[in-house]
């Protein structure tokens, strides 16, 4: 499965990618903030490529300007959503991008075509977002998406750290998403 936008493809994560990722990945800026250690090798990319980042619904976001892997976006299916108890019908959507790129709408605009699949293609009724308590970049995505403020859980497990975090989630019906998109 392949998405376009304007400035982006979204397409499944190959190994050939471990370079691109190393490249983003290995910044301590976008790994802790998302509850995983910042990579520390092109080996270590490529196994996280392929234990991790080649499953359905996950998608390397390719920057068509220049050709490069530069984040990453999923659609989680209640099994391998991190946030709990979702619904069959429900879909959690999660997703980072190199710091190079932040603040030029690409996230959005990556999730934008990634909702409409999956309220057009997949048969989602609700997708959840989440993110840690200080995350305000994430939360301005979110916002301008569409998602609306939820709930807020304390103490939820960042297994990969080792630790506990304050998080925070909204969602996005598609009834909600239909109306903003009509
Ligand atoms: C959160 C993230 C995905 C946003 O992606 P993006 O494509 O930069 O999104 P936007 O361009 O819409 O920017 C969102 C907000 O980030 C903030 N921002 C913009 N540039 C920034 C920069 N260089 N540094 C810090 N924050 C910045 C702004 O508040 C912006 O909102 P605004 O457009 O209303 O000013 C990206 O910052 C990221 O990958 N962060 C690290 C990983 C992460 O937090 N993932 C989500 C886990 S829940």
């Amino acid at each position: 499965m392949k998405l376009e936008t304007k400035r982006l493809m979204l397409r499944p994560w190959q190994e050939s990618d471990s370079k691109d990722l190393y490249n983003y990945a290995k910044d301590s800026r976008v790994g802790p903030i998302c509850g995983w250690q910042p990579h520390s090798s092109e080996e270590e990319s490529l196994q996280v490529i392929k234990n991790v980042l080649a499953v359905d619904e996950t998608y390397a976001i390719v920057y068509k300007e220049n050709c490069e892997v530069i984040g990453s976006i999923s659609l989680f299916a209640p099994s391998s959503a991190n946030i709990q108890s979702l619904k069959e019908d429900e879909l959690e959507l999660g997703f980072w991008i190199g710091v190079p790129f932040w603040g030029k709408g690409i996230v959005p605009e990556a999730s934008e075509v990634l909702l409409r699949h999956a309220f057009e293609d997949l048969g989602c009724m609700t997708v959840w977002c989440g993110c840690y308590d200080g995350n305000e970049q994430s939360k301005r995505v979110q916002e301008k998406c569409g998602f609306s403020y939820e709930h807020t859980e304390a103490d939820v497990p960042v297994p990969l750290l080792g630790e506990t975090r304050t998080e925070h989630f909204t969602k996005l019906t598609k009834q909600d998403w239909e109306a903003r998109n009509r």
